[in-house]
């Protein structure tokens, strides 16, 4: 721990400034403006990972993004780590709401502001980090292979493919990735769990264009109306989800299992407090930590139609739509709720307008293993650095690719995330706290060390 600690102390500025460099990258995903900037920066991570100490470094083409490879290999006998992370952000806007530029890495109060510091550049970068402190102080206890991908955020359509193809290169004995949150600095946790997913869109349109709202309306169905009717139809009065089916497959708790999730701290007061809300809002008879973690779920991201410019127009708007998502739990299927969904949809909607349901993509719920070698490494590895036993809790968000891995290559996972809920992930001013980063860099070795230690 002591080699450790002086080799992150005595690398800690340029540590620093190469993040700054990855961060500097606009690479966006999801919009194609971004292209040159998102291939630029696989090439960045892929020139990182040699300079680390990598071998057989690839930056292998996909339908979309590439894939950066990178491995080394000290002994086929010993275990193997495959680390796993995401190059590509999420789109900035509003950019209006953020307090410095996005992709200009700007550092206030002992935080990193800037699009990715966490989500996921921040937290992969450690890898890298943690990858070249082990090769330089000769303490890489097991063979690692890293894959960072350009595609997570728009759902990483052509990893599978990648996987099935690749599938000898990827063999490993664990997934490690940091993409999740813990509670807080003074009380470490890791996650064991992920949400499925299942994103659509949905357009309803009624007359064959858009009509004078003086001269149509009220005699006329308006599109925008009814499609807020649709979407509040889809939760009861109990704020359960009202598609029929839809909680079929949902594997309920057992009271231990929410007594023991429920024990984690969480402050209602500094919840509200910190998003300004008077009161929150969810499932009857679920406390919080379950609605966030081990419930379904079902939200607009997006609602459109009509007039937004500036000033007014009277318009009676010819269509309306609605970007939605599910957060699923085990044992949903999101091809299976999609369906569920769109079936629904169609049904409910009136004879005065004409629905399309368009499904985005998707991504299966996980539970990952508390009783296997890599999680009882990670769990040394934090209370070794943290000085406290992490505690197991629920994530909320989606990361497609680990139930992937599960089904595919018949390898689990373990999220050692150090991120933290408020780092404002896919919203303004995302930030990663400078203390969590070397915090990462730190504990990351031990993880490598227990797990070759806890293997024999
Ligand atoms: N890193 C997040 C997922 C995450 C965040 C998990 C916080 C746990 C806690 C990831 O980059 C992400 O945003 N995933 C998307 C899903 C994807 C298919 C677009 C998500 O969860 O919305
Ligand atoms: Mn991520
Ligand atoms: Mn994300």
């Amino acid at each position: 721990m002591q080699e450790i600690k002086k080799y992150v102390a005595d690398h800690k500025q340029r540590f620093l400034d190469e993040l700054f460099e990855l961060l500097r990258f606009p690479s966006v995903s999801a919009d194609p403006q971004y292209k040159e900037e998102v291939l630029k920066t696989a090439d960045f991570v892929a020139q990182k990972l040699r300079d680390a100490g990598a071998d057989k470094v690839e930056v292998c083409p996909t339908a979309g993004y590439p894939i950066v490879y990178g491995e080394k290999i000290i002994d086929p006998g010993k275990p193997t780590v495959l680390v796993y992370g995401h190059y590509d952000v999420q789109p900035a806007d509003p950019l209006e709401l953020w307090h410095t530029p996005p992709f200009e890495p700007t550092i206030r109060d002992e935080k990193i502001y800037a699009r990715g510091a966490c989500d996921d550049k921040g937290q992969f970068y450690m890898h890298v980090k943690a990858f070249e402190l082990m090769m330089q102080t000769n303490g890489l206890p097991c063979n690692i292979k890293f894959m960072i991908e350009g595609e997570e955020e728009v759902g990483s359509n052509n990893l599978g493919t990648f996987v099935q193809q690749n599938k000898e290169r990827l063999k490993s004995d664990v997934v490690l990735i940091s993409d999740t949150a813990m509670i807080s600095m003074e009380n470490p946790s890791l996650e064991t769990g992920l949400r499925g997913l299942s994103y659509l869109e949905v357009e309803v349109t009624g007359p064959n264009r858009d009509l004078h709202s003086g001269v149509y309306g009220g005699a006329v169905a308006n599109p925008a109306t009814i499609l807020c009717q649709l979407i509040a139809s889809l939760h009861d009065e109990n704020n359960r989800i009202t598609i029929p089916g839809f909680y079929d497959d949902v594997l309920e708790l057992s009271q231990t299992e929410r007594d023991a999730l429920n024990r984690a701290p969480f402050d209602l007061e500094d919840y509200k407090k910190d998003l300004a809300i008077e009161e929150i809002w969810g499932e009857k008879g679920y406390s919080t930590i379950e609605r966030t973690g081990t419930r379904p779920t079902l939200e607009v991201n997006g609602i459109w139609g009509g007039y937004i410019g500036e000033g007014a127009k009277t318009v009676l708007p010819s269509k309306a739509s609605a970007k939605i998502s599910m957060r699923l739990v085990p044992n949903q299927q999101s091809d299976k709720i999609t369906k569920l969904f769109k079936d629904h949809f169609e049904k409910i909607a009136p004879k005065y307008v004409k629905v399309k349901v368009t499904p985005h993509h998707g991504g299966e719920p996980v539970v990952t293993p508390t009783d296997s070698v890599a999680y009882r490494a990670a769990q040394k590895a934090i209370a070794e650095s943290f000085g406290k036993e992490p505690i197991p809790t629920r994530g909320g968000g989606s990361i497609p690719i680990v139930a992937l891995f599960e089904k595919e290559l018949g390898i689990k996972t373990v999220l050692m995330g150090f991120g933290l809920d408020s780092d404002n992930l896919h919203s303004p001013n995302e930030k990663y706290d400078i203390a969590n980063y070397y915090k990462g860099i730190e504990t990351i070795p031990l993880f490598h060390k227990y797990f070759a230690e806890l293997s024999k």
